[in-house]
């Protein structure tokens, strides 16, 4: 196809916006799928985002569209993560096309994640066509959202095409503003092989598939080609577009997007935003900006019934082949014994993948807390990473310690306002900027990511009944006055719960957590002192007090089936429990004793 009538694009929107459902009826209205095989968010494919309603790994789809002008062109829709902790993801993806539909729903306006996605766009060159979505709520008001785009992001908002993806409305309008509003792609047929890696991924049959946009040159089946970054070479075996099912195809060209296969073993050997060459004659240089995605949240993955160490070993080692941006190394912990501290690019990446491992492979798991990576300063002039708050060192070695800070958006209703700022003034959060635009308000904050892992999102949305909408990048580290602070139970210390802290909270969040473990840890036979200590100084103690002799379960009589679910939900609890010394404490307690109020 020449490269007049091919365009590239990619649909930005907040979460719920409709982004999904905008790209299942672009799929239906240039009849890529027929009626009949049609399901719903057709680009979603995992259960969790079907379950969540949040698309994880980028997609793509090839649609051809005869416009009003009688022409047949290729549409390559590039389905991108919405989610802050996919934003490298998010930013390749972008730099893979040159436009945009930018997706508000008129009943919302603008959100976090709408400008997020949006200065990526912007920073990747795009050209933008805004898309009003949901116009046939009787709460959408078109207009004002218009406005708010123009005060808010500066786009000229004045030919938004107007949709509603649910019931059809607009369709064939956004259709048309793809190709009269978006510019064809660039590029040299005859100049050597250039392509990036937009996304990898691993198929139950054709193994790690590779998903590229060309830039430059022409790749064909059975080329050899070089991956610039980890300097392998493969033979291409499959060549193919999606649409979204793979069509195979023999060859792609400038400005055309599609996967190969390449007998490739992991995942892991292909990076996304690398550059793909052929090996006999390569491009002279590759693309610029290429940066493999850094795990930034770290936590310990143990399993509550040891004899499920291999399974969880072999869980791991199949969600790690399909995910590259997924650390993980085995970790042994007094209390908990044989488990894995694994690395996530965000919060949310760590909740999908404890979910896949409870949920595909049915384990059950202890999460220990999340913790940041610090940098360690060294006396001796080192610079060391500390994934794990159990493996500081001696503080006589240690000359200052620096934590990643970020720079968050927060959208928010006027009346939340002063909630949100209480809420990131207790989170050392620093105040950059306050605007406003109508009725919500936009605040931007400097906070320290260790504040936000924890149950940050969680209480943003509580406070704000769901109103606020937040988004955050990593800024920098700085240094500030951190501590290791430890939990004792019954005079052992439970490593799974140590963390770090800030010194000016460190009282306040010892006293939460040791209040939280007196109400989650059951009563025992004897007294059980639950501390909170820096050093060899406890900060914060609360006691158990002993079980009495006379309250010991009574035994029911009643029918015997009765009695033996009765029994086998004791057993499931059991199962739950961990024994610390003498002292049993359940798994929820990890989880919930973390949580802060
Ligand atoms: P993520 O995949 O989570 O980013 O969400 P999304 O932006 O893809 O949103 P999705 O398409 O899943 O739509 C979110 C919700 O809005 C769904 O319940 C849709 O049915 C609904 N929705 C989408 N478009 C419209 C519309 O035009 N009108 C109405 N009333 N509802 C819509």
């Amino acid at each position: 196809t020449d490269l007049a009538h091919i365009r590239n694009f990619s649909i930005v929107a907040h979460i719920d916006h409709g982004k999904s459902t905008l790209a299942d009826r672009l799929i239906q209205a240039t009849g890529t799928v027929a009626q009949r095989d049609m399901k719903e968010q057709m680009l979603d494919s995992m259960d969790i985002e079907r379950e969540r309603g949040i698309t994880i790994k980028a997609n793509t789809v090839r649609l051809n569209y005869r416009a009003k002008d009688g022409q047949d062109y290729i549409l390559n829709l590039i389905d991108t993560p919405g989610h802050v902790d996919f934003a490298y993801e998010v930013s390749r993806s972008m730099r893979a096309v040159e436009g945009s539909l930018l997706v508000v729903d008129a009943s919302q306006g603008v959100e976090a994640q709408t400008l997020a996605n949006v200065y990526q766009a912007l920073d990747a060159g795009h050209d933008i066509v805004p898309v009003l979505n949901k116009i046939d709520l009787p709460a959408a008001e078109p207009e004002r959202v218009r406005a708010q785009i123009e005060d808010v992001i500066g786009l000229d908002a004045s030919d938004s095409v107007l949709i509603s993806a649910k019931s059809g409305i607009g369709i064939p309008d956004v259709l048309e503003a793809i190709v009269t509003r978006l510019p064809a792609p660039k590029g040299d047929r005859d100049a050597p092989l250039k392509a990036m890696l937009v996304d990898s991924w691993y198929d139950a049959y054709l193994g790690v598939v590779v998903m590229i946009r060309v830039i430059d040159g022409v790749i064909k089946k059975g080329d050899r080609i070089r991956m610039m970054a980890t300097n392998a070479a493969y033979g291409i075996d499959k060549l193919a577009v999606l649409r979204p099912q793979m069509v195979d195809i023999p060859e792609l060209g400038p400005g055309e997007i599609g996967i190969f296969t390449a007998s490739i073993k992991q995942v892991r050997d292909t990076r996304v935003g690398d550059t793909v060459t052929h090996e006999r004659k390569p491009c002279d240089a590759p693309l610029p900006g290429f940066k493999p995605a850094q795990p930034v949240v770290f936590c310990g993955l143990f399993p509550v019934d040891a004899n499920d160490f291999e399974t969880l070993r072999d869980a791991i080692e199949k969600l790690a082949l399909n995910d590259a941006s997924f650390s993980t190394e085995m970790e042994t912990s007094a209390a908990l014994g044989f488990g894995f501290r694994c690395g996530f690019l965000g919060l949310l990446h760590l909740e999908v993948i404890r979910e896949r491992l409870e949920r595909e492979f049915d384990l059950d798991l202890i999460t220990t807390a999340p913790s940041v990576v610090y940098h360690l300063h060294m006396k001796d002039g080192e610079v060391r990473d500390l994934h794990n708050p159990a493996d500081m060192p001696d503080l006589t070695y240690v000359d200052h310690i620096e934590e990643p800070r970020i720079k968050a958006t927060i959208m928010v209703p006027d009346e939340y306002l002063g909630d949100i700022l209480k809420l990131c003034q207790d989170r050392r959060g620093i105040q950059q900027n306050l605007t406003y635009a109508g009725s919500r308000a936009m605040v931007e904050y400097d906070l320290p990511l260790n504040e936000v892992v924890f149950d940050f999102y969680d209480r943003l949305k509580s406070v704000t009944k769901g109103y606020a909408s937040f988004d955050y990048t990593i800024s920098e580290y700085r240094e500030d006055f951190l501590v290791k602070m430890s939990i004792l139970v019954n005079d052992e210390p439970v490593d799974a719960l140590s963390m770090m802290v800030h010194r000016d909270r460190a009282e306040m969040r010892g006293r939460g957590m040791v209040e939280k473990l007196k109400e989650l840890i059951p009563r025992h036979m004897f007294k059980i002192p639950i501390q909170a200590a820096i050093g060899g100084r406890v900060i914060a103690r609360e006691t158990l007090s002993a079980m009495r002799k006379d309250v010991t379960a009574k035994c029911y009589g009643g029918d015997a089936t009765r009695k033996k679910k009765l029994l086998e939900k004791q057993k499931e609890g059991k199962k739950k429990m961990r024994q610390f010394g003498k002292v049993e404490i359940p798994q929820t307690a990890f989880i919930n004793a973390l949580k802060m109020d």
